[in-house]
């Protein structure tokens, strides 16, 4: 029974950061899609918010040219757009200025006796230390209201205070239940499918524990350096970037247990428990659980690349010992997951863009093939996310023989895309957007487990700095570090490649 309090439909939604790389690449695409497929409220006004003093015209003009060069261009067409168009006003606002969100209110509250009914979405998706001042102005000229909804991106914080400063700004004009906090990773259609591969087939949960599983790893490769964004990614680091968000994310979705219902509360209640039980690593542990990596010059995708200290924006800065790679050794305290490790591993300019999780099986406990020379390698469940998405169990198989008995390793392969193929792929922010208009939190990062990661991960950054730990060099297109093949290779384990 889904017994989670609704909010009604919206009326309108402020984008503000309007004119940026977020919103450019992702968000105006990702609402353009959405109304060519009717899922747009009938009655619903886009506001797009910026500094810039652009004329609407202008406005329109770039948004229909963030279409056109989108992962969504092949929807674009004229008529489609022209409709989209007239939902969308452009307001120039200034969050610095005094009264600088006045425009806003002129638009969404105009004087006058006739008050539009429903709610507004603000999307925040500008830098973390305007959410603050954004939502005071917001609750000071009066437009927010019970029906209003805040989508915020990451990251909250760079620490636990500073996540729970910033909470604490977000909730002193919104409630918990109005507030969206985005993690894109729970919005890809392969992470929500991990979900219905555990809870919709009942084959697995029985396994699903210490007593069949011997290890975990979860992945999320890139072959991209920094991007042109040197100055935030070298204050933040692959840690805090990727792993306190999107891994820990994954994490919580392999480790959980079952929820009651699929409904935000059952689904997060259960996610904040694995978060909790999280081994902490501080101190000298860091050392052996965690190995932190910075790109030297290499290839990457065939092509030479600078190393990380060269690149864009670096200038003075060329001593960093910023982490672009990280792989972890985390181990979950609690009933069904102890002694089971699970390995996090994240960076830039790795060989391969692919993120994707395995779930290795212990051992058959008896090989009663020893005696024919046949080894048996245990079962594994991979789940590649992407670039393609696609679920593998291995088995042990007999190869087709009357000679002899050999045995090898066999796939059994459900790849997405075949089965799938005629169906659009979407961007991860349509169903997000989807889900914030239908008031949907359940795929959202609530306040609790956003501050229940940063703890596990201040542990992590205390333990590098009280122990000197310094980033290893790897070269371009590698793995990462070599230390990092000794994470796993210590225990028994090795990387799945
Ligand atoms: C973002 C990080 O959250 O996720 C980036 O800030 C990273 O550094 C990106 O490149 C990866 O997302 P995706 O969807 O391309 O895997």
């Amino acid at each position: 029974m889904n017994i989670e309090p609704s909010l009604p439909e919206c009326r309108a939604l402020v984008l503000f950061g309007a004119t940026g790389d977020l919103a450019k690449r992702m968000l105006w695409p990702s609402l353009y899609a959405l109304d060519c497929d009717g899922l747009l409220p009938v009655i619903f006004q886009l506001i797009g918010a910026a500094t810039s003093q652009l004329s609407q015209q202008d406005f329109i003009a770039k948004v229909k040219e963030s279409i056109q060069t989108s992962a969504n261009k092949q929807l674009y067409n004229d008529v489609a757009f022209e409709r989209f168009s007239k939902r969308i006003q452009y307001v120039p606002v200034d969050i610095k200025a005094d009264h600088g969100l006045e425009p806003l209110r002129a638009v969404l509250a105009p004087a006058g006796d006739h008050k539009p009914e429903g709610g507004v979405i603000f999307y925040l998706s500008t830098g973390p230390q305007l959410f603050g001042p954004i939502c005071l102005a917001l609750r000071e000229i009066g437009i927010v209201d019970k029906l209003s909804r805040i989508v915020v991106e990451k990251p909250i914080g760079t620490n636990t205070d500073t996540a729970r400063i910033t909470n604490d700004a977000i909730g002193a004009a919104f409630d918990e239940g109005q507030i969206f906090r985005i993690d894109h990773y729970l919005g890809k259609e392969a992470v929500q499918n991990l979900v219905a591969l555990r809870f919709a087939n009942s084959i697995f949960e029985p396994l699903w524990n210490a007593n069949a599983i011997e290890q975990v790893q979860i992945t999320v490769a890139e072959t991209v350096g920094v991007d042109g964004r040197w100055p935030f990614y070298d204050s933040t680091g692959a840690l805090r970037d990727m792993v306190q968000s999107h891994l820990l994310q994954l994490l919580c979705l392999v480790a959980m247990e079952p929820p009651a219902s699929f409904t935000p509360s059952a689904v997060r209640n259960e996610k904040v428990k694995v978060l909790w039980s999280l081994r902490p690593i501080t101190g000298a542990d860091v050392v052996t659980q965690t190995v932190r990596g910075q790109y030297s010059a290499g290839f990457c995708g065939g092509k030479a690349v600078v190393g990380y200290r060269d690149e864009t924006g670096a200038g003075a800065n060329a001593t960093s010992d910023t982490e672009t790679f990280i792989a972890i050794r985390a181990e979950i305290d609690n009933w069904r997951w102890a002694g089971v490790p699970f390995y996090l591993r994240t960076g830039k300019r790795l060989q391969d863009r692919m993120s994707e999780i395995v779930i290795q099986f212990r051992p058959a406990p008896h090989n009663i093939f020893a005696d024919i020379g046949a080894t048996l390698a245990p079962n594994t469940l991979l789940i590649k996310l992407q670039p393609d998405e696609k679920i593998t169990l291995t088995l042990m198989h007999k190869k087709p023989d009357v000679n002899e008995t050999r045995l090898g390793e066999v796939g059994l392969n459900l790849s997405v895309d075949e089965i799938f193929g005629q169906t659009r792929r979407r961007i991860a922010y349509e169903r997000m957007l989807l889900d914030v208009l239908r008031g949907n939190s359940a795929l959202f990062v609530r306040r609790d487990e956003v501050e229940a990661s940063w703890k596990w991960i201040d542990g992590i950054i205390d333990g590098w700095r009280t122990s000197g730990y310094q980033a290893k060099s790897y070269s371009a297109g590698s793995w990462g570090p070599t230390a990092a093949i000794a994470l796993t290779e210590r225990h028994g384990h090795s990387w799945h490649e």
